[in-house]
């Protein structure tokens, strides 16, 4: 399949990118860099092909989606970009409304307009807020969003239903728990433009001597350790997800799908940290801080929806994941 991927230059947009081609189908690259840089372009053409496909420009600029489809008739779109930053979410509320409702408001429109009928959407375990009990599954009631990033994410899943019982439509919204990791070649992983906000890339550079100590925020919660608990899945396992999903709207009868893509295990903050620091024989240098502002105690999936419907789900341990993020971060370290 022709498969338009926006946000491709991405953490999560630029694996997936490699799994689609691996997988056979034709990715189609859309990105603006608000949080990447041009140089991974060459470097997905080097791991795909030569011939990829790509467009730098907003995916909110209707003009300039219809221009791709003109060009390039994409039979499915898998759609990244949107802003993610919790914290900045809180401070620019507006700029988060407008960019993650815009671009998923204009995508659905071009794809109306041009019969195209099948979408995978990013959304987030962020929908269900701090819930009662873990894990949670798709039908775990949610609570209200903690910022207005998580609001995007559970109004970009409602307007996607909506959209899907009124025109023909199969969309899929797949929850990301915590995505973590690189791919194993160290070639592409995360790289986001300026402080990390999330917890792998500031741990990563931190412990290569780029940043100050890590600061673990709390370890006064009500978890084993103390510290907050999440579901940590490697970006490969959920690049793959990406995959099944496109496949699985081939030949759905369905037309809103939502499903949890996570591990399925709960592992909290200390013990990622413990677990990089045994599997790649390095230090963390880390102190513990207050608890930060909107921070969900503990979540974790089951994930067991997607495996019965994609037939999918993670291979990857803990292990490989603080493996491939510490060797891609010495690979970023080798070529500054
Ligand atoms: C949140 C959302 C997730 C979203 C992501 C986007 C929830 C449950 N999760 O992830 O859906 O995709 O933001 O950015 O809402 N931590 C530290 N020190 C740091 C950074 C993080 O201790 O410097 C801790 C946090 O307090 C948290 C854990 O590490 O307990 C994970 O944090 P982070 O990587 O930022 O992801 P979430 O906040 O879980």
């Amino acid at each position: 399949m022709k498969v338009l991927v926006t946000g491709g230059t991405g953490y999560i947009g630029s694996h997936t990118t490699v799994a689609l081609f691996e997988a056979g189908h034709t990715p189609i690259l859309v990105d603006n860099f608000s949080n990447s840089t041009p140089d991974v372009i060459e470097t997905l053409r080097d791991m795909t092909s030569p011939n990829l496909i790509f467009y730098e420009g907003d995916v909110s600029d209707i003009a300039f989606l219809q221009k791709i489809w003109d060009a390039e008739k994409p039979e499915a779109v898998i759609h990244f970009a949107a802003k993610k930053a919790v914290g900045e979410s809180v401070a620019e509320p507006l700029l988060y409304y407008r960019t993650n409702l815009g671009s998923l408001q204009t995508v659905l429109e071009t794809m109306q307009q041009n019969h195209c009928d099948k979408l995978v959407f990013s959304s987030s375990c962020t929908v269900y807020g701090e819930p009662d009990v873990c894990p949670v599954n798709e039908d775990t009631p949610q609570k209200t969003a903690e910022s207005p990033y998580g609001a995007t994410k559970q109004m970009s899943e409602r307007i996607i239903e909506d959209a899907s019982k009124a025109i023909p439509l199969h969309a899929i919204a797949l929850r990301y728990f915590n995505p973590v990791g690189a791919h194993p070649s160290s070639k592409i992983g995360e790289l986001p433009l300026g402080v990390p906000n999330n917890l792998i890339p500031f741990l990563t550079q931190a412990t290569a001597g780029l940043r100050d100590k890590l600061t673990v925020h709390g370890d006064d919660y009500d978890t084993p350790d103390g510290t907050c608990m999440r579901d940590f899945i490697h970006v490969m396992d959920l690049a793959e997800a990406h995959v099944a999903a496109v496949e699985f709207l081939a030949s759905t009868e369905a037309s809103f799908t939502v499903l949890n893509i996570g591990s399925g295990s709960g592992n909290s903050v200390q013990e990622l940290i413990d677990t990089f620091e045994k599997t790649n024989n390095v230090k963390v240098p880390y102190k513990i801080g207050p608890r930060r502002n909107g921070d969900v105690v503990k979540i974790w999936a089951d994930a067991s929806k997607a495996k019965e419907l994609l037939g999918w789900q993670t291979t990857r341990s803990l292990e490989d994941s603080m493996r491939d993020a510490w060797n891609w971060q010495v690979a970023l370290s080798k070529k500054a």
